[in-house]
C-alpha cells in the first residue's frame, strides 16, 4: 500500500477528491499526511474532518531559507511514513535538491496543457493567447518548474465570453476526474500517460 502525503496551499479541493478517491475498495493507495505552508488554508480543516493527520510548515517562519523550510517539509515527510507526493495547489516552488529526493515519486497537477503556460495565471494567458482549449495536466516533478513528464490531460473549451474565473471554475471539474485516474494508476506502478 503506497502512503500517500498531500501538499496544499488552499481550498483543496483536489485534495479532498484524492483522498476521496483512495477510500475506495482495492485502491493501492492511502492518504498518510496533509501538509501545507498555510496556516490558514482551508483544506486543513477538510482534512480533519476525513481524518487525516495534518501538519502545517509556515514558509513565513523561514524567510530567505527555502533549504530550513524544505527541510522542515522532509521531516514531516519521513515522519509520516509517506512514500508518494501529491502537490495539490501548494503553491511554493521546490528547490532542486528537494526535487530530486523525491524523484518519481512526486506529482502535480497544473491548470495548462502543458507545455503551454507553466507557472501562475494560465487561464488568463490561454484567453489573451486567444487559444480554444484550456485544460490541467498532471506530471511528474523534476527541478524545472512545471516540466516534469506528463501522466495525464485533460481539455476543455474556451468559451466566447470565458474570464479567468468561468474557465478556472470549469477545468477546476475536470482537475477532479483526471487527479485521481492519474493517480490510481500511478500507484498502481503504471506510468504510462493517459491518453485521452
Ligand atoms: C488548482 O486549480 C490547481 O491546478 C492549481 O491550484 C488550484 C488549487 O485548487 N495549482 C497550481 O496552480 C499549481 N501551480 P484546490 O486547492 O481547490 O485543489
Amino acid at each position: 500500500m503506497r502512503q500517500v502525503a498531500l501538499l496544499i496551499s488552499g481550498g483543496g479541493s483536489n485534495m479532498v477528491k484524492l483522498a476521496q478517491s483512495m477510500a475506495e475498495p482495492g485502491h493501492p493507495a492511502r492518504p498518510c499526511l496533509v501538509l501545507s505552508n498555510n496556516p490558514a488554508a482551508g483544506g486543513l480543516a477538510r482534512a480533519a474532518e476525513m481524518g487525516i493527520p495534518t501538519a502545517v510548515v509556515n514558509h513565513r517562519d523561514f524567510p530567505k531559507d527555502r533549504e530550513g523550510f524544505e527541510g522542515e517539509l522532509q521531516a514531516k515527510l519521513e515522519a509520516s511514513g509517506a512514500d508518494l507526493i501529491c502537490l495539490a495547489g501548494f503553491m511554493r516552488i521546490l528547490t532542486a535538491g528537494f526535487t530530486a529526493q523525491w524523484a518519481g515519486r512526486m506529482l502535480n497537477i497544473h491548470p495548462s496543457l502543458l507545455p503551454k503556460y507553466p507557472g501562475l495565471n494560465t487561464h488568463q494567458r490561454a484567453i489573451d493567447a486567444g487559444d480554444a482549449w484550456a485544460g490541467c495536466t498532471v506530471h511528474e516533478v523534476t527541478a524545472d518548474l512545471d516540466a516534469g513528464p506528463a501522466l495525464g490531460q485533460a481539455r476543455v473549451p474556451i468559451e466566447q465570453g470565458d474570464t479567468a474565473d468561468t474557465l478556472a471554475a470549469r477545468v477546476l471539474v475536470q482537475e477532479h476526474i483526471l487527479y485521481p485516474r492519474v493517480l490510481h494508476r500511478f500507484a498502481s506502478g503504471n506510468r504510462t500517460p493517459l491518453n485521452d
